[in-house]
């Protein structure tokens, strides 16, 4: 049986390798070859392409769906969607999902990768749903991970729970590159056994595991495997195209795809690789071994190192690096893909920080203990959830169930703005309303690339370049952002004088997001005091004592130092 090629060259490959900074452009110089190889399909849309499009690249998503369809004319366009969450990183409302799946349709999407960050399948069923009564194809995807409560059976469960869901394919999507090759060969058959649909895997090279795992599972049945050329393979990213269709060339497993044909694209990708090669790191190219160990993704690591930088604490990241398993333990054990992956190395990085483990929570953090982002794998002990929550009791229906439709309020805003609303544009500002209206504004520039730096500086005055404030680092979770937004200049020590011991304090390098208390008020200790962004997490500040507030020294939007005094209470 032939083996498939799905090509993520448009898609994951440069979202794993250089932060999802491909140009339209460059795709569209490729598009009508890549349709002449006869793959399974292109992924070239979703993840954190949407997002990046208009918050760095000035580009509409929907248009470059629409000029890729143009050029695309037999093989299946797919996109990795995040069930409830779409394209965006917060559950959205029924009717935004329904919309949003329906244009994409429209607008020339044929399969859809449809996943959940924690697998509860509850947070996938509407956009299945909506997939296929649009007509389009349904791929279910379980996301690997490995912990003491996952193991193959469970996700070959969840196989065939997707199949029952209506889903024409399934996807084993192993985003942290850890499935080793006995693993995915044991898995693939288990599926196999239970489900008889198209099987996918896809993984990334992070580990160094990935090719012998696509072989090893493509010989136990698997039907698709998700590469990239050559050019943007590897590393963080998946394997290349070429080497894996070389390698089942002659046997029963052979791919039926043209070398010659791939390497005459591949010299091309090549060019187009060679303008993005500053944004290329030397780390995301090699295997991490430390990932095999500690089972911590790369870009979840890049992101604790720049957390702890930010509050200049990084010679802490080894006691960091040991507090995540046991923090990911505690909070049931979720997949480290976004947005879980934020919630634990945050509150590992908190719980480092303070010397008291759970004592400053996130708002994340509390979010997910609730059961605001789906179902956690494993039961939380009473005990923390007392320590994150309170005496707060975590939902346990579907968290969209508690959103009211969206797209109304979307119209109504666009309107107010004088913004064209087209359907398209309706969903796009649904999805990330701060961004989407300055890029339907036109406020939005295209990043520049940095040139790639050379020994000699270079004579001329080099052109201005904007350091790109936000960077996905990210290499295994589909969405992880890593910004690397400077602190800001530190508000002034305030004139006034009082008793630094009457003083509540910033818990940590951040900014004020809000002061809840006014001078006059009486505040009982547990009160909130205020919340702070920190590693772009917020977080509140409770008050350590009772009494009445005399003085309030920051404002909304300071930036404060550790220890800083907040307010002063009598
Ligand atoms: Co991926």
């Amino acid at each position: 049986m032939k083996v498939k090629i799905t090509d993520t060259t448009l898609r994951d490959a440069h979202q794993s390798l250089i932060a999802t900074r491909m140009r339209t452009r460059d795709m569209l110089e490729i598009a009508s070859d890549l349709d002449k190889v006869g793959f399974y399909s292109l992924e070239m849309w979703g993840g954190a392409t949407f997002d990046a499009q208009i918050r760095f690249l000035n580009e509409d998503p929907w248009e470059r769906l629409r000029e890729i369809r143009k050029r695309v004319k037999n093989t299946p366009l797919q996109m990795l969607l995040r069930g409830q969450n779409l394209v965006g990183y917060r559950h959205y409302a029924d009717d935004v999902v329904d919309e949003f799946v329906r244009l994409s349709v429209k607008n020339g999407m044929d399969i859809f990768r449809v996943f959940d960050a924690l697998n509860d399948i509850r947070n996938m069923k509407s956009s299945i749903e909506a997939v296929k009564k649009y007509g389009a194809h349904a791929q279910g995807t379980i996301c690997y991970t490995t912990s003491p409560v996952h193991n193959n059976d469970i996700f070959a469960d969840m196989a065939v729970k997707l199949a029952e869901m209506g889903c024409d394919s399934i996807c084993i999507k192993d985003m942290a590159g850890l499935i080793t090759p006995h693993a995915a060969e044991d898995l693939v058959t288990k599926i196999k056994k239970k489900v008889d649909l198209p099987l996918d895997l896809h993984s990334h090279c992070t580990s160094g595991m990935a090719s012998i795992s696509y072989f090893t599972a493509a010989n136990a049945g698997c039907d698709i495997l998700d590469t990239a050329f050559s050019a943007f393979s590897e590393g963080t990213s998946q394997p290349p195209t070429e080497s894996m269709v070389a390698s089942f060339a002659g046997t029963p497993l052979d791919t039926g795809l043209d070398l010659d044909l791939l390497n005459r694209i591949e010299k091309k990708v090549n060019v187009i690789c060679n303008r993005y090669a500053s944004l290329f790191a030397p780390s995301v190219a090699k295997p991490d071994a430390g990932v095999l160990v500690h089972q911590i993704p790369g870009g979840m690591i890049s992101n604790l190192v720049s957390q702890l930088k930010q509050q200049n604490a990084l010679d802490k990241l080894d006691e960091v690096l040991a507090e995540v398993p046991k923090v990911r333990a505690e909070l049931g054990y979720p997949p480290l893909v976004t947005p879980s992956s934020q919630v634990i190395g945050t509150q590992a990085v908190l719980n480092v920080l303070y010397g008291e483990r759970y004592k400053q929570v996130t708002k994340e953090t509390k979010n997910y203990v609730m059961g605001y982002y789906g179902e956690i794998p494993h039961k939380i002990s009473d005990e923390i959830i007392r320590k994150v929550v309170g005496d707060a009791k975590p939902i346990t229906c579907r968290p969209a169930d508690l959103l009211q439709p969206e797209l109304p309020n979307a119209r109504e805003v666009l309107a107010k703005e004088n913004i064209h609303a087209s359907e398209e544009n309706v969903v796009t500002y649904a999805m990330y309303p701060e961004i989407a209206i300055k890029f339907l504004k036109g406020e939005i520039k295209e990043e520049q690339i940095a040139p790639v730096k050379t020994e000699k500086a270079p004579e001329t005055k080099p052109a201005p370049v904007v350091t790109p404030s936000e960077f996905s680092v990210e290499v295994d979770g589909e969405e992880y952002t890593v910004r690397v937004s400077p602190l800001g200049a530190i508000t002034a020590a305030p004139a006034a004088t009082f008793d630094e011991k009457k003083a509540i304090k910033a818990p940590m390098n951040g900014m004020i997001l809000s002061v809840a208390v006014k001078v006059g008020d009486t505040i009982k200790e547990g009160s909130l005091v205020a919340t702070i962004e920190a590693m772009k997490m917020a977080s509140e500040i409770l008050s350590d004592r009772s009494g009445v507030v005399s003085q309030i020294l920051v404002k909304n939007g300071d930036m404060v130092s550790s220890k800083q005094a907040i307010v002063v209470v009598e």
